[in-house]
């Protein structure tokens, strides 16, 4: 079988740093796929390289069997390569339907004159286009708040509905960059929740993600990376064990769960 997404040799150098260095990883169709790694690690970049925002030094990037290193970001996500941001990115006056539906406009086949001239072929694909992003915002648990701008929402809402945007073109793989950050402990339950049903719904997930209890919880398989490079892959149960990775997070999140006395995972300050 050829893994969905293959990296081979992946390597990312800024003025007098490697923050990804030589990442061999390959990401299998079906589960959800979590890479974690002390803060400034490469998790973010190493996103970046996949989804086509950063260009890499050297290495190569294959999807579905394509090499998609010289592919622009547009291109990767046409392909099916959807992603969201560590940081909140939506539309805040527009409403939740039509943010999700800036999720698919790029995709439309009909192009802009059709949709100028709103020529049959347009609004019958503008219908589908809508109950799509209507069956995405269910997906999410946000069907009932399409109607409001995205302004409204919580927080926690605010980051269902890029998933849902992500989601609405139904990727094969989707990116999800630290989804969990500055959610509560009720919201982060519900999103991993959500994670899980992502892959029930047919998307592979690859994850970064700062909170170990939410990786380890949902996670088939784990990327280690530290100083950029991949140090360590396997299930969350033999990473919890692996000496190279509790040293990794030594000093960094081990010492603070320590210190804070905390048993059920370590928390990232993000
Ligand atoms: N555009 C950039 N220019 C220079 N250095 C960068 C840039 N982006 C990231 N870095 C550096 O690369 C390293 C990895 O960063 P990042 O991928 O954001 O880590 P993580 O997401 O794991 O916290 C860090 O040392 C960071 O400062
Ligand atoms: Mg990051």
């Amino acid at each position: 079988m050829i893994p969905l997404l293959d990296l081979s040799g992946l390597t990312r150098r800024y003025a007098g740093l490697v923050a990804v260095d030589g990442v061999d990883m390959q990401v299998m169709a079906g589960g959800v796929h979590a890479v974690i790694g002390p803060n400034g690690a490469g998790k973010t970049t190493l996103f970046n390289l996949v989804s086509g925002l950063v260009p890499p030094s050297a290495g190569r990037i294959r999807f579905v069997g394509q090499d998609v290193t010289g592919l622009a970001a547009d291109r990767r996500a046409a392909l099916g390569l959807a992603r969201t941001f560590q940081n909140i990115r939506v539309f805040a006056a527009m409403t939740v339907l039509e943010n999700v539906l800036t999720g698919l406009h790029a995709r439309l086949a009909v192009g802009l004159p059709g949709v100028v001239l709103r020529l049959p072929r347009f609004r019958a694909e503008e219908r589908r286009a809508v109950a799509r992003a209507r069956a995405a915002l269910d997906l999410v648990g946000l069907a009932d708040k399409a109607g409001q701008r995205a302004q409204a929402l919580s927080y926690g809402d605010q980051r269902r509905l890029e998933i849902a945007r992500a989601m609405a073109p139904e990727p094969p793989l989707v990116l999800l960059d630290e989804p969990a950050a500055g959610m509560n402990p009720a919201e982060t339950e519900a999103l991993a929740t959500l994670v899980r049903r992502l892959s029930e719904f047919g998307a592979t997930v690859l994850l970064v993600e700062h909170d170990m209890g939410f990786v380890m919880d949902i996670s088939d398989t784990v990327t280690v990376l530290n100083f950029g490079k991949r140090i360590y892959e396997g299930t969350p149960q033999a990473v919890r064990q692996e000496p190279a990775v509790i040293e990794a997070y030594l000093g960094h999140k081990v010492a603070a769960r320590l210190a804070a006395g905390a048993k059920a995972g370590v928390r990232g300050a993000g």
